[in-house]
């Protein structure tokens, strides 16, 4: 791989250890892929923050590294609120090393927002190189914003914002981001024929890791968001396309005559939706959206819960509409910020989590060990105030 004077010195260690590490990381990473350069990033997020996750080896790592980052960064979800912990249920001990780590990221110069959704924080535009490592971001950024990322790891989303680079492969050459498949979606009448999340979890494991593109549906941006979060869990897809609504697939006119075809049916789809006791009820994966947190106002409205009802978003994202936190709140739902029901140790103590999200049915039997229900928004807030 290609590199400039700067990077040769940065590579000899001449600005640092921490640096001539990262650099090592970034050049490893271009020669596995073939790549013939790094390319200069905008922004980077990076995974690996819950203390659940990366445990006490993660930490000591983190915590042996000696720079700042170049670029402006953030953190993925930790694994409690940064304030209100306790409440939240955290054990003493886990939020001691959770500080740890999140003191760590912040010498690093990484901004504490902690949140899968770094898009409704800062403007990330079409056609930007980025090194972003949680899977629904990647696909968010890729697909809907039409930005361009691979689907990072957490050390190599970390080397990549202190040395502001990438290595220039994968999803960052125009010419690798053509669709490979194309979705149908059957069409229905029913309240769920068009769970973005739902359709999205058939969808992926379906495609796998090749590139779809969607004909014949229109979904908006929360929608394009659940679907390619579910995706990328069930499959590996890091950029999708839709015809007519996604930027690329209104810049470029793709070809589809010669793709594969698959088709998402009504079946499929229905056969998620499994009716069962739960202990509690958790939305907002990815985070919560400004639109999504109305959305649940307007249905938890002069409702009172009946079980936990645990509701995720950015801090940045809770912060700008205290109105509907506070209808939602009132009804004693809790807005958690900062982190998720996947990556918190907290859901771990539930035996079964009702989710609305595609991505979650997929993760949270594995990561929380619990036996996950899938409903639609409507229906999470019925089971949680039944
Ligand atoms: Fe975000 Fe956690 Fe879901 S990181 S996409 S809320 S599993």
């Amino acid at each position: 791989m290609y590199l400039d004077n700067d990077d040769e010195k940065v590579l000899a260690g001449e600005f640092g250890e921490t640096r001539q590490k990262m650099m090592e990381i970034l050049v490893a990473l271009g020669g596995v892929y073939d790549a013939e350069r790094l390319v200069p990033i905008t922004s980077a997020q990076v995974s690996g923050a819950s203390y659940k996750t990366i445990g006490k080896w993660g930490l000591a790592w983190l915590q042996s590294l000696d720079a700042r980052v170049a670029v402006p960064a953030v953190l993925n979800p930790i694994g409690m609120p940064q304030e209100g912990w306790r409440e939240f249920g955290i054990a003493e001990e886990f939020a001691r090393r959770q500080a740890e780590v999140v003191e760590a990221y912040r010498r690093l110069g990484i901004r504490l927002e902690c949140t899968c959704t770094p898009y409704y924080l800062r403007i990330t535009e079409y056609g930007e190189h980025l090194a972003w490592s949680e899977s629904s971001a990647v696909a968010y950024a890729n697909s809907v914003l039409g930005a361009r990322t691979n689907r990072e790891g957490g050390p190599s989303a970390l080397a990549a914002a202190i040395v502001g680079k990438t290595p220039y492969y994968g999803l960052h050459i125009v010419a690798n981001r053509r669709p490979q498949v194309v979705i149908e979606v059957e069409s229905g009448t029913g309240l769920r024929s068009d769970h973005w999340g739902a359709i999205g979890h058939v969808a992926g494991k379906k495609v796998g890791n090749r590139i779809p593109i969607f004909e014949g549906i229109r979904p908006g941006r929360d929608h394009l968001k659940a679907l390619g979060a579910a995706m990328a869990a069930t499959g590996a897809v890091a950029l999708f396309h839709v015809d007519k609504i996604t930027p690329e697939a209104r810049v470029f006119s793709f070809k589809t005559d010669d793709l594969d075809r698959v088709t998402v049916t009504q079946d499929e789809i229905e056969a998620l939706f499994v009716e069962t006791e739960v202990e509690a009820v958790a939305v907002g994966c990815p985070h919560c959206s400004a639109d999504e947190l109305r959305g649940l106002a307007d249905l938890l409205k002069g409702k009172k819960t009946t079980k936990p009802f645990y509701i995720f978003a950015a801090r940045g994202v809770a912060k700008s509409n205290p109105d509907l936190v506070g209808v939602i709140e009132r009804s004693g739902a809790r807005v958690i910020p900062d982190t998720c029901m996947v990556v918190s140790p907290r859901m771990d103590e539930f035996a079964s989590i009702m989710v609305d999200s595609g991505k979650a049915l997929a993760y949270v039997p594995g990561m929380c060990g619990a036996l996950a229900r899938i409903g639609t928004r409507k229906e999470c807030v019925e089971v949680a105030t039944s």
